[in-house]
């Protein structure tokens, strides 16, 4: 089977590295995408295991189309009664990228067209569609005159792993913060630590990297699940086998916020992933606390502040580099924000930048190594 993984942009590479890891088949690097061929243990092993996959998609079928017609009877040709059943629902949607086809819409619509009346020919009945929770979700791809019919075999997507059951206002998709610990280099001998920890995020999926602790493990919903092949003992095989390689490290990982009932949240994700976790939480301001550490890989995700006013906001970005200068020489910030604006006033040279989106927000992820000694520069940064 063709396999494509899809993954944030600028996350392609260390996605790339981790299909290879989790699969051992070395994956071909698209846009925002990595692409393999495997099977179905393949697949299972993907959604369980990746923790920078947004979903695992299967190529079902693939033909030329530059107009209505054509598109409609490459679908209708497709045997979809291999793939699910009249009793089940399903949804499509569609990523069009073509001069032939000007609205999306349109193409999953067509689509959607061509498998009812299929359905209604070979049954007299057809499946209906459910766009909030189908048990079977497909992607059409129009690129040029290349239609792809996609299934989606993740169903909900895998930054939804089941443990976050209490968040904060401006929660970091879990994919994205497991993609920033691998930005910064982490491994779990080197003590971690986030100060404004919110509901946790980074906390939660670093004791999961930490652990070697699949990141859906909590999860008991998948999209293959409800295919006609799904094979539940190979799951269940897979699933055993992973849980066999979780680790009896402690990692030394540190999380505290100036809001005891993010504190809080952060302590019940925690538990949810695993009772008696070693993280140690606490109710702190940032501007009070010492380092805990010398080598500390610090992660920073300040609030963006829309509502507050411009020169408050520079003048928090001003303290959080006054702050990372005095106290915490010797560790390495890494500072993700989607207030560019503010970032500039943090007043220390950045090693990298790094843009990435969190949802439809542009954001950056720097990096700033705090030497001991290392200078404040008296201007701001450019961004
Ligand atoms: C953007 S949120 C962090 C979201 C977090 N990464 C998550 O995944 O949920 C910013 C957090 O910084 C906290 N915060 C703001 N000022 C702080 C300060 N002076 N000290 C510690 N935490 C602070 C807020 O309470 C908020 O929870």
């Amino acid at each position: 089977m063709n396999i494509i993984i899809r993954t944030f942009e600028g996350f392609e590479e260390i996605l790339a590295e981790e299909v290879f890891h989790i699969t051992e088949i070395k994956p071909e690097i698209g846009k925002r995408a990595v692409y393999i061929k495997g099977d179905l243990r393949t697949i299972y092993n993907l959604n369980l295991r990746s923790r920078l996959a947004l979903d695992v998609l299967v190529e079902l079928h693939k033909y030329k189309a530059s107009n209505e017609s054509e598109l409609y009877k490459g679908a209708y040709n497709f045997d979809w009664g291999n793939e699910f059943s009249i009793h089940e629902t399903f949804s499509i949607s569609s990523i069009v990228h073509s001069p032939f086809f000007n609205h999306s819409k349109y193409v999953s619509l067509k689509i959607k067209d061509a498998i009812v009346d299929q359905f209604n020919k070979n049954n007299g009945t057809r499946p209906n569609v459910d766009r909030v929770a189908p048990d079977h979700k497909f992607i059409v791809r129009v690129t040029n005159d290349q239609v792809n019919l996609l299934w989606n075999t993740s169903g909900d997507p895998l930054f939804k792993r089941g443990y976050r059951t209490i968040t904060g206002v401006a929660p970091l998709n879990e994919g994205l913060a497991a993609g920033i610990l691998k930005f910064s280099g982490w491994s779990s001998e080197t003590p971690l630590i986030d100060p404004m920890c919110g509901s946790g995020t980074f906390i939660c999926e670093a004791l999961m990297m930490a652990k070697n602790m699949p990141p859906s493990i909590k999860r008991d919903r998948f999209g293959f699940m409800n295919h006609k092949e799904y094979d539940h003992h190979l799951w269940i095989e897979i699933k055993e086998n992973a849980k066999e390689k979780i680790n009896e490290k402690i990692p030394n990982i540190r999380g505290s916020d100036i809001m005891s009932k993010m504190v809080f949240a952060t302590k019940n994700n925690l538990d949810n992933i695993l009772k008696n976790h070693p993280c140690k939480m606490e109710t702190k301001d940032f501007f009070k606390l010492k380092k805990p550490a010398e080598n500390n890989i610090l992660i920073l995700n300040p609030p963006y502040n829309i509502r507050i006013a411009k020169e408050k906001n520079h003048e928090f970005y001003n303290d959080i580099g006054t702050q990372l200068k005095h106290e915490w020489s010797g560790c390495d910030a890494w500072i993700l924000t989607g207030d560019l604006e503010g970032l500039k006033y943090i007043g220390l040279r950045p090693r990298r930048k790094i843009k990435m989106f969190n949802g439809p927000i542009e954001t950056r992820l720097i990096n700033i190594p705090l030497y001991k000694g290392s200078k404040k520069a008296k201007k701001s940064q450019k961004n």
